[in-house]
């Protein structure tokens, strides 16, 4: 089955001609860096946002301090910090963030971890990363509709020593389903698209605007932040005429390696930071190829080269590995081994598989509101209360939990308050040392993951595809 009418990235009837371009090139480029304040006041409002550019119609969005995505929250490794979030929305709310171990409490999980933000109300988010990296926040309550309409952002946890690079910087990617006059399409919740690859857009943005080129300097070293902030779309970036080195998934350090193909796979939620030496040549242009799905690939932006000599002669001669983060090593001698398998889905030819009878008789599927499940359950909804845990684990416990996709679908599955290490992708060792929070499968993969269950509590595990998360497929592991 194929979602070809709506994942079509519509670039040119939504930037018309003309538009100016300096411009908008001027308001793309929001700093980055910023002083560390440790302290923010994040107010989720109803605003607008000029998603398809300048010179087309605004779209009405929902936002944190009325930007799409949020301020990027900046945050000291091992330091604390407090975030007020403000409801000004009319409808309940929570923030998680996503990928950064903390106290359970602050996991932002409606029903589960915290009673959700009731509108004209506050909550404050208190937390130390332990772990510098790359991670990002979004609502957890509503969480299609709420990050559909723009509630999330990207969160940096600056490392204790800079890394030696020239600029860091961060593209937060999200995937936007627009009408002609640039509104918001309705129709969330689809359940013919949620039982398939899920509500994938038609615009993709870059830092909250369809990008036309961002601006480079011959010789330079970029650190790149990746974030995929979509619902659905999974993206898979090329950059003609340069070779990105992964230096970190989901904000953990790995070996630094070139990607597989030159192609960077990025499902929603994941993020990649990759160094970039910009051994282009003055004057020209390079496109940023996202070519995911068949026959619909489409150019992201480009890489535009200013008029500057070359920075640099010869790339920077400095190190690529990003410091270790404390994550504990599993221990994989005593470690306890499960397995989850992903269920469900729609078939060609209009089918479910794998779900009959899990609902002891209950209709499952395209009327129940489930089409997904995982080991047979399915949890429906943001994670309210009344989920009994899929399993438990003692706490410090060392686990490998196998995670097998039967389905026909890919699905990034994230877990929450851990990283957990990949150690295999149908049954062939990952290399380069990757630890995620988020982990692609394609359909019919089987992947092992390791952690240590050090953070007490009711952890969600689903998968980051809104529309698979709200019909099923989630579960909750506790650590005791
Ligand atoms: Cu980023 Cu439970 O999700
Ligand atoms: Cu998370
Ligand atoms: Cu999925």
């Amino acid at each position: 089955m194929n979602t070809e009418s709506n994942t079509r990235v519509s670039r040119r009837s939504l930037l018309q001609a003309g538009a100016s371009l300096a411009l908008i090139r001027a308001l793309r480029s929001r700093p980055v860096r910023a002083d560390v304040p440790n302290g923010y006041r994040i107010v989720a409002a109803p605003t607008r946002a000029s998603l398809a550019g300048l010179g087309n119609p605004q779209t009405e969005v929902w936002a944190y301090n009325g930007t799409v995505p949020g301020p990027v929250v900046h945050l000291r490794q091992g330091e604390p910090a407090r975030i007020v979030i403000e409801n000004r929305l009319e409808q309940d709310t929570t923030v998680h963030w996503h990928g950064i171990r903390l106290p359970n409490a602050m996991d932002g999980v409606p029903g589960l971890t915290q009673p959700p933000i009731k509108p004209g109300e506050s909550f404050t988010y208190a937390l130390t990363p332990p772990d510098a990296g790359s991670f990002w926040y979004h609502s957890h309550a509503n969480s299609l509709e709420q990050l559909g309409r723009g509630l999330a952002g990207a969160v940096v946890v600056e490392e204790r020593v800079p890394v030696a690079v020239d600029r860091d910087i961060l593209w937060f990617l999200a995937d936007w389903r627009l009408t002609s006059e640039a509104h918001i399409a309705s129709g969330f919740g689809n359940q013919m698209e949620a039982a398939m690859s899920g509500r994938v857009g038609n615009a993709v943005t870059l830092n909250g605007m369809v990008s036309e080129e961002e601006p480079v300097r011959a010789g330079e070293r970029i650190r790149l932040r990746l974030v995929n902030g979509s619902l659905a779309r999974i993206m898979a970036l090329r950059f003609e005429g340069h070779r990105p080195v992964i230096v970190a998934i989901d904000g953990q350090p790995c070996e630094p390696h070139e990607p597989e193909g030159g192609r960077l796979l990025l499902g929603p939620a994941m993020r990649i930071d990759v160094v970039l030496d910009m051994q282009g040549e003055p004057g020209r242009r390079y496109r940023v190829i996202d070519d995911f799905y068949d026959g619909l690939s489409y150019w992201l932006t480009q890489l535009a080269y200013g008029e500057k000599p070359p920075l640099r002669r010869h790339p920077l001669d400095a190190p690529l590995n990003l410091p270790r983060n404390p994550s504990p090593d599993p221990d994989l001698v005593t470690a306890e081994r499960h397995e989850l398998t992903l269920q469900g889905g729609m078939m060609g030819g209009g089918t479910m598989i794998g779900m009959g009878g899990m609902m002891g008789g209950g209709m499952m599927g395209m009327g129940g509101g489930a089409a997904w499940a995982i080991n047979g359950m399915s949890m429906i909804g943001d994670g309210h209360a009344g989920m009994e845990p899929a399993l438990t684990f003692q706490r410090g416990r060392s686990v490998v939990l196998s995670l097998r996709n039967q389905t026909a679908w890919w699905h990034p599955m994230h877990f929450h308050g851990h990283s957990f290490r990949v150690l295999t992708r149908n049954s062939a060792p990952v290399p380069h040392r990757q630890w995620q929070d988020t982990v692609l499968m394609a359909p019919r993969d089987t992947v092992e993951v390791a952690f240590v269950a050090d953070n007490p509590g009711d952890w969600m595990l689903h998968c980051h595809v809104m529309d698979h998360q709200v019909s099923g497929l989630m579960t909750v592991l506790r650590v005791a």
